[in-house]
């Protein structure tokens, strides 16, 4: 591969990192960067001086420039190992689809921080949309997640019994369910309380439980980073599959990857029905009416104001606008496709080397399993280690959002975000025969996008899909906050752990 293994710490080379001097704000300096990475794209693409607005493909194909930002989660100031004393036992139910348990994950370490609690392995719910009972076991590396947390959490996987007085005792964990986005506060008073209380709590159900903006406290936001994109690994048979796909994707060059975000359920979400059949749209509104709640939505909007899932055809229009050819290669991530092969049509005729993981998959075990969470966790590493990866729709679509945000810390690897919003009148006005200037107009708004580099966090986007600067550092800074920890800052926490743990005499999970 070209870029190399899995772990993305080590290939980070420090790049260009003295470009600011030590006198400015943070703010300032990501005011540089976007300057310096737009003053970069723009004079690469000037050079060529055919047209204003020609954008340069042979450029995405690399990972946009960092200006000397490198991935870091390690803390950056005192960071203790987790206290002797528990305050009890943290059980969490993740409920949704694959990335929406990754994040309750990230945010089920951080409760059991705030709590000091030991966490439970979290639970991952099997009755929801994907009917799939693999279970965190399943799907992720148990003992690497426990080991790579240690000096951030006590872990066990399940609630030991006590014996008292020759019976065995099993402590019954307190059910709450938490207020959505509950603050760091809501942790420290009210679930504190229930946990001394009753020895454990069990969080139901636990997706987006704990806010994700937290201003005065960066190390809790880097210890989401270190969950999220250190202690989470796929299993390794997931991690075989994944790279013996991409490695058949790599014999002929680079690859795209496409989150085509074009299923029934969120068009049904969306209220995008204008452009299918009677008898689809009243498959969607049946689906919708059942699965969501009741909103007026006129379906003729929908596109117009940017809220519709992109089409294939409309993602092959913007990739041709862009300058992509016949012959790049493209890997879709998606499900089921709603209204099938005239929909896939028009895009295959533009890019016709178009993959899944069903035409790519050799063993055949994706085809078992191509709904459930395992097709969701080798399409996530197929995306993840692509050259480059587009979304077609954000939105509640925490698939693309955690990918942009993985891609980011990666090594800020190209991502094509078009803006639904921008293009949708492009596309509209296509549509109704006006096709003179369509490319140009869609090269416009596309140069408008930064392509994922270091980039300002913008309400309402996620922490989960951009990261920075919190859990970016730069060798040279000149905001402190800004600088990279001393490389030793794994061997003084290290030092601290065993510190406690010979003190402790611990013969926990927490030993292997
Ligand atoms: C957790 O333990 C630390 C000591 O490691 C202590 O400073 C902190 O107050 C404790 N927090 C809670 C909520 O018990
Ligand atoms: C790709 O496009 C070129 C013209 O630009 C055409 O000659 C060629 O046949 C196309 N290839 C495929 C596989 O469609
Ligand atoms: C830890 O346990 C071992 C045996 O289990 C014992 O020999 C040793 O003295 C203990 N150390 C401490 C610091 O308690």
């Amino acid at each position: 591969m070209r870029r190399g293994g899995h772990k993305p710490q080590a290939k980070h080379p420090s790049g260009g990192g003295g470009v600011v001097k030590g006198m400015f704000g943070r703010l300032f300096i990501a005011a540089i960067v976007l300057l310096i990475c737009t003053l970069s794209l723009l004079s690469t693409r000037e050079t060529t001086q055919t047209a204003p607005s020609v954008i340069d493909v042979d450029r995405l194909w690399e990972s946009t420039d960092s200006d000397g930002w490198r991935p870091s989660s390690a803390p950056r100031s005192d960071w203790p190992p987790p206290p002797k004393e528990s305050n009890g036992y943290l059980r969490v139910r993740c409920n949704g689809g694959l990335n929406q348990q990754r994040t309750a994950i990230c945010n089920a370490v951080l409760a059991a921080r705030i709590m000091n609690a030991t966490l439970v392995l979290p639970e991952l719910d099997a009755n929801s949309f994907w009917h799939d009972d693999s279970g965190f076991h399943g799907i992720y590396d148990v003992e690497h997640f426990i080991t790579t947390l240690r000096y951030d959490v006590r872990i066990v996987e399940s609630i030991p019994e006590s014996k008292k007085n020759g019976k065995t005792k099993k402590i019954k964990a307190f059910q709450i369910r938490p207020p959505r986005d509950a603050p760091v506060s809501w942790y420290m008073t009210e679930a504190l309380k229930k946990l001394k209380e009753h020895g454990a709590i069990y969080l139901t159900p636990f997706s987006h439980r704990l806010e994700e903006e937290i201003h005065n406290n960066p190390e809790y936001q880097r210890l989401r980073c270190r969950v999220n994109y250190h202690a989470l690994k796929f299993k390794p048979h997931i991690m075989e599959l994944s790279s013996s796909i991409v490695e058949k994707l790599r014999e002929q060059g680079h690859y795209m990857a496409i989150h085509l975000r074009f299923e029934m359920d969120m068009l049904a979400f969306a209220g995008c029905f204008d452009i299918f059949k009677p008898e689809e749209q009243k498959i969607l509104w049946k689906y919708r009416k059942e699965n969501f709640a009741e909103k007026e939505l006129i379906p003729s909007e929908r596109r117009l104001i940017g809220k519709c899932p992109l089409t294939p055809e409309e993602v092959g229009l913007i990739l041709r606008a862009m300058g992509f050819d016949n012959s790049t290669r493209i890997y879709l991530a998606a499900g089921e496709l709603f209204g099938g092969e005239r929909f896939m049509k028009p895009f295959r005729s533009m890019f016709p080397h178009l993959e899944s993981h069903s035409t790519v998959d050799t063993s055949g075990e994706l085809a078992k399993n191509t709904m459930g969470l395992l097709g969701s966790a080798v399409d996530y590493m197929v995306c993840l280690l692509s050259d480059i990866f587009m979304p077609t729709y954000d939105g509640p679509s925490n698939f693309a959002n955690n990918l942009m945000g993985h891609r980011l810390y990666y090594g800020f690897r190209t991502i094509i975000h078009p803006d639904r919003k921008a293009l949708a009148p492009l596309f509209i006005k296509r549509a109704d025969g006006n096709t003179a200037d369509f490319d140009a107009a869609v090269r416009r708004v596309m140069l408008k996008s930064d392509f994922g580099g270091p980039r300002k966090r913008i309400k309402p986007e996620s922490f989960y899909t951009n990261s920075w600067p919190e859990c970016f550092c730069q060798k040279t800074a000149s905001n402190p906050a800004d600088m990279c920890p001393s490389d030793d800052v794994f061997e003084s926490l290290e030092s601290q752990f065993d510190g406690q743990r010979s003190s402790l005499n611990l013969t926990s999970a927490t030993d292997k």
